[in-house]
């Protein structure tokens, strides 16, 4: 397979010693996401907004317009979700007129301006009279703004649609952190309903030979959730891919079969589709009867089950920031929350800024719009999937075990089978100390996705039996080469040929905040 891709601008990484950044972890309480990026070789913390942007982003990042309303990539940026989301629209490319310097009166007057009929994404005065398009800094903004806005209703009496009270309950394949912490702290419980066997043992599941959608919503137990709690379930939310399930796709069976319960039971049906494309591309890959078919007719078919979603464009935007909420215009969801457009946008000025810009600058915007299209090219996705899965199947190699398949963004350490008779209790988050050696020693960063990041200590024996023992190397796109990935494949398997001798963390201080991987000091 030829490359997809040269780079265009490098630059040159640091030579700390191990002494060195031995010193900076006691002096940042030995938190990994507060060690300095610019001491470390390779940063796999998260593939979340750090992208090396193309060069068709670059250009279109000079074109950018920073007016305060309705600025180029406002129009950009929804034509843009018109084009990738939405079926049935011809492609506009409004941006191509952009970059090329026309934006006469007729660049305002086309299709852009008109209703979307039923889509997510209303243009000129009708998202003034019906808005159900809104820009914000980035996902989870747009997750708190959708549920704090959806639970104040909520209060008032909006959402039911039986007599067995109010829907406060959310239903979804995994929820993000953020996603869920939002969902709670608005009021939400949460139901997650994944399907099993994602840590199936290694070297059982083979690349490519088994099941390749190991982030489906378990439909059956969603099913029968449904059944015994009418009118309590507010949404059902896919997300894709499912990056609390190590980053396992859906697939298109699933979502329809989500989309298909959702309306049987009258509930809206969102994705939170951070990595859409990604999923797609799995979808191509993988799922009878789609390989003929092309990346952005697949996404317009997965979107078509959607009464709305959330985006961050930090990840498949290939954007360095940004987020989107949007939702049906006239769908089941405007319906049940009748006004909710109104509300939305008067909270977005309040909160984020005027609805041309949410938070984003007007460069971003046009950085996002670009991204959302190249991210659809299938030897850019090809490159990408590839790429995490050779750097899955080289630890394999060595031995060490991984989730497999690999999910899309990330290669996932399962570290059970890491520490496998070295007598380490959960509590003593062995894997943490695995991070911080990796740091320490090689000045590679990855982020522990099990015991310490999920609270393991402070939750009850049920809730600790479904926390994964993980480690997380998140991909960013389009930096790291396969001189990258055999240096971080070599540090990984020297940490495991002396895993006995890997510390265990402590929590000095941070062990009750939410999020406390974010902020806890730790020590050795
Ligand atoms: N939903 C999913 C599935 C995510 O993975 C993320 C972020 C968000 C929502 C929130 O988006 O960061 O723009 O506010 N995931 C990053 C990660 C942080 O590292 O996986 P955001």
């Amino acid at each position: 397979r030829p490359p997809a891709h040269a780079a265009l601008v490098v630059r040159s990484l640091p030579t700390a010693s191990a002494e060195e950044r031995q010193r900076i972890l006691e002096d940042v309480e030995y938190n990994v996401f507060a060690f300095p990026a610019g001491l470390l070789t390779c940063d796999f913390l998260s593939d979340s907004g750090t992208s090396a942007m193309t060069d068709v982003q670059w250009a279109a990042l000079m074109r950018g317009d920073e007016s305060y309303g309705r600025n180029w990539g406002y129009y950009c940026l929804l034509d843009a979700f018109r084009d990738i989301f939405e079926r049935g629209n011809d492609r506009h490319h409004i941006i191509e007129r952009v970059l090329a310097g026309k934006t006469d009166v007729e660049f305002y007057q086309t299709k852009l301006l008109m209703s979307s009929q039923g889509g997510f994404v209303n243009g000129g005065r009708y998202q003034l009279e019906r808005p159900n398009f809104f820009i914000l800094p980035q996902g989870r903004c747009a997750e708190t703004l959708l549920f704090s806005t959806m639970s104040s209703m909520i209060g008032e009496g909006y959402g039911s649609h039986s007599e067995h009270g109010k829907p406060t309950m959310i239903i979804s394949n995994g929820f993000f952190d953020t996603t869920g912490a939002n969902a709670a702290v608005a009021g939400f419980q949460l139901q997650t309903f994944m399907q099993p066997g994602l840590t199936d043992p290694f070297p059982q599941q083979l690349i490519g030979k088994t099941n390749n959608f190991k982030g489906n919503l378990d439909l059956a137990a969603t099913e029968a959730y449904l059944n015994e709690n009418p009118g309590k379930i507010s949404m059902i939310l896919v997300t894709i891919t499912n990056n609390w399930a190590a980053a396992q796709p859906v697939s298109m069976a699933n979502i329809r079969g989500a989309a298909a319960l959702a309306k049987r039971n009258s509930i809206p049906l969102f994705l939170d589709a951070c990595r859409f494309a990604e999923n797609a591309y799995f979808i191509q890959r993988y799922e009878n009867g789609y390989g003929d078919k092309s990346i952005v007719d697949i996404v317009q078919e997965m979107f078509s089950y959607a009464e709305g979603f959330t985006i961050s464009l930090k990840k498949d935007g290939l954007a360095n920031m940004g987020g989107v909420l949007c939702f049906r215009d006239q769908g089941l969801f405007a319906q049940r929350y009748k006004g909710i457009g109104m509300l939305l946008k008067e909270r977005q000025i309040l909160c984020y800024g005027n609805d041309s810009y949410g938070g984003m600058s007007g460069r971003d915007l046009m950085a996002a719009s670009a991204g959302l299209y190249q991210v659809t090219d299938k030897a850019y996705l090809c490159n990408r999937i590839t790429q995490v899965q050779t750097f899955a199947q080289k630890l394999q190699a060595n031995g060490i075990a991984v989730i497999s398949p690999p999910g899309g963004h990330a290669v996932y350490l399962d570290m059970e089978h890491f520490f496998f008779g070295c007598n380490r209790k959960l509590e003593e988050f062995a894997s943490v100390g695995f991070t911080l050696e990796l740091i320490k020693k090689y000045g590679i960063r990855a982020a522990e996705a099990g015991p310490f990041g999920w609270a393991y200590d402070l939750k009850s024996p049920e809730e600790r039996a479904r926390i994964p023992n993980l480690v997380r190397f998140a991909v960013s796109r389009h930096v790291y080469s396969g001189e990258h990935i055999d240096y971080t494949v070599a540090a990984i398997t020297d940490l495991y040929d002396r895993r006995h001798t890997v510390p265990n963390a402590i929590i000095t201080r941070g062990k009750h905040m939410k999020l406390r991987h974010f902020s806890a000091g730790l020590k050795l």
